[in-house]
Formats: C-alpha cells, structure tokens, sequence
C-alpha cells in the first residue's frame, strides 16, 4: 500500500462561506499532523482539465482566510470532467467526457489522495471518480443544506442568517407602509432556507418546494391579518417552490450550455396576489447576497473540523467517504450514500409542525 505524501484539495460548484476554513483547516492539518505537501487545485474540477491551474499551498497561504467569505480556490459550477463543454471556433458546442485525462493529470501531480469540498454536483463527480479509482474523500458544502447523510452543511447558518436579517429588515418597512412583502430566497429544491429564515424571522408565510402552494390560502392569511389589525405580511418564498399543478420558474438562459437557474417565483406569486388583494405589494430577490460575506462562527467551526477530518480520513485510506456531522459528532458516511438523493424538507418534521402551530400559512 502506498504512502500519502501529497494530497490535492479543491472547491466545486457554488461558493459559500466557510470554504476558506476547510482549506486552510485541511492544509494546517496535513502539514502538522503528517507532513504532507498539499496542492491546491484552482475552479473546481477544471483546474484538472485545463493546464497551470494547481499551486503548493503551504501554512503561510492560508494565513488570515478563516473569516473570509468565497474561496482562495476559486470555484466554478461548469467544469463536470464526466461532461465537459467546450465551445469550437465555429461556434459548435461539443460534450466530452474528459475524466481519464483527470486521472492522467492526478498522476503527474503525483497526487496521492484528492479531497472535493463540493455539493451535490461536485460529490457526485466525486463518487464517480472514486468508482474509477480514484482515492478521493468529499466535504460537504452548501447553503441548500440539501446534502444527504449529514445532519447540516457548512455555509447553511450564514446564509440563514443573512437571510433572517434581510426579513427583519422587511418586516420594519412593511409594517410601516401596510404592505406585503415578498422575500425570494435560494436553496434549489430543499426549503431548508426558506422554511428556518421564515421561522427565524417571523412570516406570515413561508412557500417551500416541498409543498406546492395555493394562492388562495395565502391570501386567506393576509386577509385575516388585515381584519385583526396587522396590515402588513411578510411571505417567504423559496425560489423551487411552486404552485399546486404548476411547474418550477426558472430564468431565460442566454447561453443553452449554461446550467439551468431558478428565479421567477416570487414575481409571480407577486402579479397573481395582486389580481386577488388591494394591498401594495413589493418583491425582493436575495440572490447571491446569501453567499457571500463571513462565515458565522458555527460555519467556521464546522468547516475547521470537516477539513481536519477529511484529512484523517486520507491517512486512514478510507476514500469514496464522506464526513458529517451526526449530532455533536463529526463522522464519515459513505458518499454513494451521500449523494444518492437530496435531502429536502421532510413533511412529518418538526420544523414544518411548528411552523403551523405557529400558524404560518404553509400555501
Ligand atoms: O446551490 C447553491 C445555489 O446558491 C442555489 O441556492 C442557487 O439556486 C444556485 O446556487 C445559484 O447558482 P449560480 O451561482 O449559478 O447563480
């Protein structure tokens, strides 16, 4: 069995805060508790197809990234070497699978062991990787909290809380004029955001993927607030979710090759809400805001030991795992496990109970 001497690390898919503390907690780590070399790998999986994309990363680089947002990696959501576009200068597009070159390029690295911080996507380019060979162990990221096997992602509790105090915010000047404010956030099609945002910040009503709405109820709600004397409402709306019988709204795409983006719903919800009430009505799209910034403590907790156990699952050989938290304990849970489905909002949970006792209209 061969030794670990040189380990890569790189970040896929969209960015979120806490990806600095896991790299910088990976490097620390390999270079304290095994003295390895560690390369960083730039934007994701194509710093492996394209050339000049890979650099040393001693403990001086990491220096003063734990509380920076994005990543010192770079990341990209268009690099799947299993589905690699390119564009020919006439204008073709061509999809090729790129992933034996991948493996080529980890061989010249002289990479003995490769750790994915990534999501969805970018852990199941990882287990696919793994099923060729590959020894590779996943991070879970993401500010979907949609990752299965692992009780939450890091980048969650920022994005919440950005999310929590942009309502707030709302709620203050919805008050004041008397109207309905729509609040549109992220989270694809798990509506963990949404639904603990909303809680967190004290909707009116909370519109999740998991439950197709009907925009009856919602107007029942704000119309029974109007008659008990609250003349404002502030409905959360997931940007996945959508109406009972309807489909999900994404946005037009300029580029066919770019990754479909959802976006719309809360417009929509706006226009046919106004069709049924009289009160004033304004939107607010979060969008990219609840990616960004610096990581909450508990993100940056969490990515320290996510990136410390990653590690020490590499020494320990145990590739195609991935860690997670499991109540207080970090663990290491399979990534075939991990990512054979997104982990959206159960129906029978606690959080969606509480919310109707609370009587948040659900849609
Ligand atoms: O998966 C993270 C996420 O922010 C989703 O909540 C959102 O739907 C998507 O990424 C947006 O992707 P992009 O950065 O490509 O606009």
């Amino acid at each position: 069995m061969e030794q670990v001497r040189r380990i890569g690390v790189l970040t896929g898919g969209g960015d979120c805060p806490g990806l600095n503390a896991v790299i910088r907690a990976v490097v620390k780590t390999a270079i304290n508790d095994y003295g390895w070399e560690v390369i960083g790998i730039e934007d994701g999986f194509e710093g492996l197809i394209l050339p000049d994309k890979t650099r040393e990363l001693r403990i001086s680089d990491v220096r003063g990234i734990l509380p920076r947002g994005g990543t010192i990696l770079g990341t990209t959501n268009r690099a799947n070497p299993f589905a690699y576009v390119t564009r020919k200068k006439d204008g073709r597009v061509v999809t090729r699978d790129v992933s034996d070159e991948v493996i080529l390029r980890l061989r010249d690295l002289r990479l003995d062991a490769l750790i994915v911080i990534g999501g969805d996507g970018s852990l199941k380019i990882s287990y696919e990787f793994f099923q060729k060979g590959v020894p590779i162990v996943g991070v879970p990221k993401t500010i979907d909290n949609d990752i299965s096997c692992t009780d939450v992602t890091f980048g969650f509790d920022t994005a919440l809380d950005t999310a929590t105090q942009a309502i707030d915010k709302l709620h203050t000047t919805a008050e004041s004029h008397h109207r309905v404010m729509i609040v549109e956030v992220m989270g694809r099609d798990a509506g963990w955001l949404a639904l603990e945002a909303g809680l967190a910040g004290g909707a009116d009503v909370i519109l999740i993927p998991e439950i197709p709405f009907d925009l009856y109820n919602v107007d029942e709600k704000i119309e029974r607030r109007d008659r008990e004397g609250r003349r404002f409402s502030i409905v959360v709306v997931a940007e996945g979710s959508r109406p009972v019988g309807g489909e999900q709204f994404y946005q037009p795409r300029k580029d066919p090759t770019a990754p479909r983006r959802l976006g719309g719903v809360s417009q929509w919800v706006a226009d046919e809400l106004g069709k049924m009430c009289d009160h004033e009505i304004r939107v607010t799209v979060l969008g990219h805001v609840q990616r960004g910034g610096s990581p909450s403590s508990f993100d940056r907790i969490l990515g320290t030991r996510f990136g410390a156990a990653a590690v020490h699952l590499v020494s320990e050989r145990r590739f195609g795992e991935m860690v997670a938290l499991r109540g207080e304990t970090i663990e290491a849970v399979s990534l075939k496990d991990a990512v054979s489905q997104l982990k959206t909002v159960p129906l029978d949970s606690d959080l969606i109970r509480t919310a109707r006792s609370l009587d948040i209209c659900l849609g």
